[in-house]
């Protein structure tokens, strides 16, 4: 029972490699909702500095550099991706050294405020593209982008099955250590929200996490409407 929101808010946040990147992608083609993959966004932003040969500790250079970028979104099929000075950056954004660099930028305020504005602009972005909702996934979404989201979730998997799906995708990427980074930094940090529907991954198969999520989603897209 309940009514249809007229614009429907889905954040998904958890650890590298919980799953929630395949489960917001799937989420997204099943409904449709506009995807938005928010460690694309801080990963992009890392290759970006790396290529210029700015550093984490280089506040100043760090934060002229933000300045100078203009940010846009491209959007194709049901997905968003960040365009800077209009250029999708592609298979780079998951090199070593962005995976060893991502958590350092990711932690500071200047780089947190920036996209802050820009991923809160991505509901306008959904529906200039006549998209009835999104879903976003990182790792602070339901805590501080949208903690008024109509649906939060919070995926977690065991740290040793986190690293076997990594590799099986052959990615080199310590994803313990960016969570330890992630999940103690001051600003903003990988943490479940009070309220968010905690999912436990580890020995669920993709298609059962993405039906746990999809049924709730569908119930707030398509309520049951009250008996006569
Ligand atoms: O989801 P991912 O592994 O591609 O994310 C890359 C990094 O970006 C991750 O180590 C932490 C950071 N991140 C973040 O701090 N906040 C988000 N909302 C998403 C990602």
């Amino acid at each position: 029972m309940g009514t249809s929101p007229s614009f429907l808010l889905v954040a998904i946040d958890g650890g590298a490699a919980s799953g929630k990147s395949s489960t917001a992608r799937a989420l997204a083609a099943r409904f449709p909702l506009l995807h938005v993959d928010t460690g694309a966004h801080y990963r992009a932003i890392t290759a970006e500095m790396l290529r210029k040969g700015v550093t984490p500790g280089d506040l100043s250079g760090v934060e002229s550099a933000l300045a100078g970028l203009r940010l846009g979104t491209r959007v194709t099929g049901s997905a968003a991706q960040m365009e800077i000075g209009g250029r999708i950056q592609g298979d780079e954004i998951r090199a070593p050294d962005v995976n060893a660099a991502v958590s350092h930028f990711a932690a500071l305020p200047a780089v947190r405020t920036a996209l802050l504005h820009y991923q809160r602009g991505q509901v306008e972005v959904a529906k200039s593209h006549g998209f009835k909702g999104l879903v976003m996934e990182g790792r602070d979404i339901g805590s501080v982008i949208f903690p008024a989201a109509d649906l939060r979730f919070f995926l977690h998997a065991d740290p040793v099955e986190r690293a076997r799906r990594r590799a099986q995708e052959g990615q080199l990427d310590s994803v313990a250590e960016r969570d330890r980074l992630d999940s103690s930094r001051k600003t903003a940090p990988l943490t479940c929200p009070p309220g968010a529907i905690d999912i436990d991954s580890t020995h669920l198969t993709l298609d059962q996490v993405v039906d746990r999520v999809a049924t709730l989603v569908a119930v707030r897209l398509n309520p049951v409407p009250p008996a006569p």
